[in-house]
């Protein structure tokens, strides 16, 4: 079977953890890497009561300052003692590597905290030997920025530092300066990091904002153009997405060529999908995978997300590999959005039906799989900058970063002290330990449909083609390996639906359902004639 081929990555089954928020072993609030240890069995154990996945992508474990979760590192080299030491990490790596499970490390590579000790020394003078190890340049006058970048988050991607009399760059927010990757140190330390790390024996790397590594030379300014927010008023021509940040991502591929079964994931923020798609490289040497924003953010509608797969599918090269995820720590949970106006637990076993038979790796965001809602955390707990910054308008990330809830009892079973973030008021009805013994709850469902990919090489490894001459509101696709052959049906609508006679394949034969959110598994099927029901997810098998 051609699965047999496939490398992990393309394969199997990737389960986010937001560290912090996973599992806390010791009550201080804080998830830690012990307390992931400790819940190894939910994610898998070997057997079919667990939940199946086949790699964790860890967000930031190196140590921070904490300011953005993490994702302002400030020494790459060591753990976040906030969440174990050295050797927990060590003793995570090995239980996970004996489960046969994989794991990713989120890399934080295009800008560091304000309080690494590399930019300490750099800002400390003009002739510090780490100035250039960062972007500062001069203002272009009097109390004006060198030119018009934006910050991802608001306002100048540049900030004045009086001491020096000079600017430094932020793509994101001002205590995470940019490094300077045109300085060969820098380039040269930071492939040290990743070793260091692929050393230790990580099997990949979650790359944190991959194509904002490089600005441009000349700091030309942007072109302006109409946006809904202040950032999107430019077209982010020279601060991202420059031919040198592929470049090394290119060195990085190199670099972890040279080790054994391990892989790259990036992050692309773009608006532009080809930009996520160039990170693919030119055969095999750049990125293994690459997500950009599109799927997530599609609307509860069958034609938004056909649409978003078939124009990955049309301009993909041919070594490239889709990877698909509905939620994230930086999104809203996609169960209070996608399930607004409607059946939020039945759409959300759509969604994880569609999440987990598409074509491409798949990304489960802890919490997804109990349905955990988009919590409102008041302002007074919030932990986001970006949560505080603008509040009260509800762009913080806090609501998608709250303790996972495993069980009825005080704080969910999160942990025995006082959480960093308010447990979610669903915690009660909604918890692993409650849907463990439910066949019909979310958590089964999503057992159930990782169990049945893993089954099935026709829905790992198999071709896509979506089913033309579906009604609106149905998202229908067929996956082929070999002589498999399964049709997925998706009703994206409340009604039901017959679909007319599909011409599915060009000899007919008989179907027989291999799972529905309704049940009925096994039954035959005629193709000319399928019946969703509302909200219904189904998905056939030739006989
Ligand atoms: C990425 C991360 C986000 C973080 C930002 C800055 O977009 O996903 O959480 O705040 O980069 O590192």
């Amino acid at each position: 079977m051609p699965v047999l081929g496939l490398p992990w990555w393309k394969k199997g089954v990737i389960y986010q953890i937001a560290v912090p928020s996973f599992a806390d072993s010791d009550g201080d609030g804080m998830g830690d890497l012990r307390g992931i240890i400790d819940r190894l069995d939910y994610l898998n154990d070997g057997t079919s009561s667990s939940l199946g996945v086949d790699a964790v992508w860890l967000t930031p474990v190196n140590a921070s300052p904490m300011r953005d979760f993490g994702y302002d590192v400030s020494d790459y080299r060591e753990i976040n003692p906030r969440f174990g030491s050295m050797r927990d990490f060590e003793e995570l790596l090995d239980a996970c590597h004996r489960r046969d499970m994989k794991v990713i490390m989120d890399m934080v590579l295009n800008h560091t905290s304000s309080e690494h000790p590399w930019f300490v020394e750099s800002r400390s003078s003009r002739d510090n030997p780490r100035r250039d190890w960062y972007v500062w340049r001069d203002g272009r006058a009097q109390g004006k920025p060198p030119n018009r970048w934006l910050a991802v988050v608001e306002g100048s991607a540049w900030e004045y530092d009086a001491t020096t009399r000079q600017y430094y760059y932020h793509a994101f927010l001002p205590f995470q300066p940019d490094l300077n990757w045109r300085n060969p140190q820098v380039r040269e330390e930071m492939l040290g990091v990743a070793g260091f790390w692929l050393d230790k024996g990580v099997d990949g790397f979650r790359l944190d904002l991959i194509n904002f590594l490089y600005e441009d030379e000349l700091l030309r300014d942007n072109p302006r153009r109409f946006g809904l927010r202040p950032y999107d008023w430019q077209r982010h021509l020279y601060d991202r997405s420059r031919p040198e940040s592929l470049e090394a991502a290119r060195e990085l591929r190199r670099l972890t060529d040279r080790y054994p079964d391990r892989a790259m994931m990036g992050e692309v923020y773009t608006d532009d999908p080809r930009d996520a798609v160039a990170y693919l490289g030119g055969g095999d040497d750049a990125l293994h995978l690459s997500f950009y924003l599109d799927f997530a953010e599609r609307k509860w509608k069958a034609e938004a997300f056909r649409d978003s797969v078939g124009w990955l599918e049309a301009h993909l090269p041919p070594w490239g590999w889709p990877c698909y995820y509905l939620n994230n720590h930086d999104l809203p949970r996609s169960y209070t959005r996608l399930g607004r106006g409607g059946d939020a637990e039945a759409r959300a076993k759509v969604a994880a039906a569609m999440l987990l038979t598409l074509r491409g790796t798949p990304i489960i965001y802890y919490g997804e799989e109990i349905g955990m809602p988009a919590s409102r955390v008041p302002r007074k707990r919030m932990d986001d900058p970006i949560g505080r910054k603008f509040w009260p308008l509800p762009v913080g990330r806090d609501g998608s970063r709250t303790p996972m809830q495993w069980n009825g009892e005080k704080n969910a079973g999160f942990t025995s002290g006082e959480p960093r973030l308010p447990v979610d008021l669903s915690c009660g009805d909604r918890n692993v330990e409650r849907q463990d013994g439910d066949p019909g709850s979310l958590l089964n469902w999503y057992r159930s449909l990782i169990r049945l990919r893993g089954e099935k090489p026709a829905l790992r490894a198999g071709s896509y083609r979506a089913l033309a001459g579906t009604p609106k509101g149905v998202f229908a696709y067929l996956r082929e390996a070999g002589e498999e052959r399964i049709a997925v049906f998706l009703n994206f609508t409340a009604r039901e639906v017959t679909l007319p006679g599909l011409e599915v394949v060009p000899e007919r034969g008989v179907w027989r359902r291999l799972i529905s959110t309704l049940g009925g598994d096994g039954d035959g099927v005629d193709l000319q004639r399928v019946r969703l029901r509302p909200d219904e997810a189904l998905v056939l098998e030739r006989a």
